[in-house]
């Protein structure tokens, strides 16, 4: 599918008069990170969601700009309107040209989660309108202004929308120069259910609150350390691997071509440092092996690079939901020496894994002339790597 361009737009150009605070609600503070910041990294961690617009009031663009000065995707902060409504539109006016979706996101969710905006995301790119909400689970009455019940209302017709709120651009610039904009516009949806254009619902659950009094916070905070307890399996594996040196072959360490008289003799490209990671990560997802995976009985390996494999191997991990945390790997060889050429096997490494630099080390020993490496037989490598899902 054709990549689509989606601009998040985040409103945070409210006063929180509700909270009856001294700051607005999103300098406040949860657990150490404010309620700005909060919303702004679960739409910035969602890869379905390409830039962010910013709306705050306009005393308090020096703040967000300090905040999130450091989230790349956050591209423009600009002041909002009195309502609501009126900020969306102005930041709306203020999105990048190729915008194909928006995806407008109160800032007093800062609950929201990158699973929540990627299931809004995607159902909006299948149908042109979806909205984050819940079902209700309470019995809702209708009430007279003097505390009477007037009456039951079937909740199976009921949805409490959230948000995101995520519209094809072109459906919800029609629906904002068709409808005039005022305080009971309370939501982005109204707007597009008045061009009578179908929206979707996902339902995101209950933890997607907007914090809105004093209680919220509280509540907000025990969310954040129940999410925090929710365990993230992590799995450690270790890998080892011998080639020996003959004469006529390319020395491949870490995909790097080493210049050196002799080479390792194997049936691919006898990588020793790949195939030590390679058997550290499939190790740590319980999968085996590199032999079960490649066996070298396969005329399909002969001479094949060693990275490729390594391709291969982290497709295995992310088909089986593992995301590599670190690779430690250690080369064992007298000759030649490698230091000049550790820089470019991690670049190659790192990217042959899709993990920064910063998760991939890659060091090398002698062992002081004794043994089959020190004799210069052969070559040795052993690899750990931590994995979670
Ligand atoms: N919002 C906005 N511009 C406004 C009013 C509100 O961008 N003129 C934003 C708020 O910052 C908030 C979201 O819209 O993230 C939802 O509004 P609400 O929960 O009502 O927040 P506040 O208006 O700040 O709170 P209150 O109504 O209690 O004053
Ligand atoms: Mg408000």
């Amino acid at each position: 599918m054709e990549k689509k361009f989606v601009t998040a737009i985040l409103l945070a150009a409210g006063s929180g008069s509700r909270m009856g605070a001294e700051q607005t609600k999103k300098r406040m503070s949860i657990l150490g990170k404010t309620v700005l910041r909060r919303s702004a990294e679960a739409l910035a961690c969602c890869d379905d969601i390409d830039a962010i617009v910013v709306t705050v009031r306009s005393d308090e663009t020096e703040f967000a700009a300090s905040e999130l000065a450091d989230i790349s995707k956050v591209i423009k902060i600009i002041p909002g309107g009195k309502i609501r409504a009126e900020s969306a539109k102005l930041a709306f006016e203020a999105i990048p040209q190729n915008t194909d979706y928006v995806a407008i996101h109160d800032a007093a969710r800062c609950l929201v989660t990158r699973d929540m905006v990627k299931r809004v995301v995607d159902t909006a790119k299948a149908c042109g309108a979806a909205t984050a909400g819940r079902f209700v689970s309470d019995t809702v009455k209708r009430i007279s202004t003097d505390g009477i019940i007037t009456e039951t209302i079937p909740r199976g017709e009921l949805f409490l929308a959230s948000t995101p709120q995520v519209f094809a651009t072109e459906i919800y610039k029609k629906a904002l120069a068709e409808t005039d904009i005022t305080e009971s516009v309370t939501d982005d949806n109204s707007l597009v259910e008045k061009l009578g254009y179908p929206i979707r619902i996902v339902d995101v659950g209950g933890e997607n609150i907007k914090i809105t009094t004093k209680e919220d916070i509280d509540y907000a905070e025990l969310i954040i350390i129940k999410r925090g307890r929710e365990k993230v399996e992590q799995r450690i594996g270790h890998g080892y691997d011998v080639h020996r040196f003959a004469e006529d072959r390319k020395l491949i360490l870490g995909g790097v071509d080493v210049p050196f008289e002799k080479g390792l003799l194997g049936h691919s490209d006898a990588d020793v440092l790949c195939h030590a990671i390679m058997d550290a990560l499939l190790g740590a997802a319980a999968l085996g092996d590199i032999g079960r995976h490649f066996p070298d009985t396969d005329e399909a390996y002969r001479g094949i690079s060693s990275i490729e494999l390594v391709k291969r191997v982290k497709a295995l991990l992310d088909s089986s939901g593992y995301k590599i945390v670190n690779v430690d790997a250690t080369l064992v060889m007298q000759r030649p020496k490698i230091a000049p050429y550790i820089n470019e096997m991690i670049s190659n490494l790192s990217s042959a894994l899709g993990v920064e630099a910063s998760s991939v080390n890659i060091k090398a020993t002698t062992e002081e002339k004794l043994g089959f490496t020190g004799s210069g037989e052969g070559a040795a490598a052993h690899a750990v790597c931590m994995i979670e899902k």
